[in-house]
């Protein structure tokens, strides 16, 4: 976990030094517009717009390189906040489904968990063609078990397994990011008939 901790070093750097920096700046520009003169008003919001831009990429970035509120909130709310954003942005339904998950903290587990969910919600917006995608997670006792199930046109497995090696890490991570923590990936996919993730991991 090695590369999980430098990600979190560098993303809250990011979140605070960057973040605060540009918060800074966006105030200071904000003076400037009363003592400036007219002529340069209208260069004054671009560079206001331009630094707005670079706050959002510096947020989204650092979200992506570790989502703080994963050791704020939790696992569930993170992952809400995440399928919100996922539907804002692609207009794909989803819809969690979180069985005595509650009390549940353990970093490394819960890093991984919405790494898949990640991963496997990019596959559906970027491959699927689906309309919705239901995530399930529950607790038993020494397990976790869920899936991330598509409705979209779905994949030849094998195929896909073929060609692995030179190109589509995304499915190899997530298996090797399971099989690291003693548990299993499974996939389903037929053409047609959308996709399944399954994942299963001791806790
Ligand atoms: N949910 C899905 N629906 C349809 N096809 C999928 C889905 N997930 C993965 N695939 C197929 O499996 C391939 C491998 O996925 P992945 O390993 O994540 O690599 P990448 O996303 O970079 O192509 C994809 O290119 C796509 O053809
Ligand atoms: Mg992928």
């Amino acid at each position: 976990m090695r590369r999980e901790e430098e990600c979190k070093r560098i993303s809250l750097e990011l979140h605070d030094a960057m973040g605060q920096t540009l918060t800074a700046i966006g105030f200071n520009l904000s003076y400037l517009r009363n003592d400036i003169p007219d002529s340069c008003l209208e260069l004054l919001d671009d560079i206001v717009s331009i630094v707005d831009d670079m706050s959002n990429q510096v947020r989204n970035l650092s979200h992506d390189l570790r989502p703080i509120m994963l050791d704020d909130l939790g696992l569930i709310p993170t992952l809400r906040w995440f399928l919100n954003s996922f539907t804002r942005r692609t207009k794909i339904k989803t819809k969690l489904e979180a069985v005595e998950f509650d009390e549940y903290r353990n970093e490394n587990l819960e890093i991984t968990i919405y790494r898949i969910v990640q991963e496997a919600l990019n596959n559906v917006a970027k491959h699927a063609e689906a309309k919705n995608v239901k995530i399930s997670l529950k607790r038993e006792i020494t397990r976790i078990t869920g899936f991330i199930q598509d409705d979209g046109k779905g994949f030849d497995i094998n195929k896909i397994f073929k060609e692995i090696g030179e190109k589509h890490i995304g499915l190899i991570n997530m298996r090797e990011r399971v099989s690291i923590l003693g548990g299993t990936l499974k996939i389903q996919s037929e053409n047609g008939k959308g996709t399944r993730i399954n994942i299963n991991i001791p806790c």
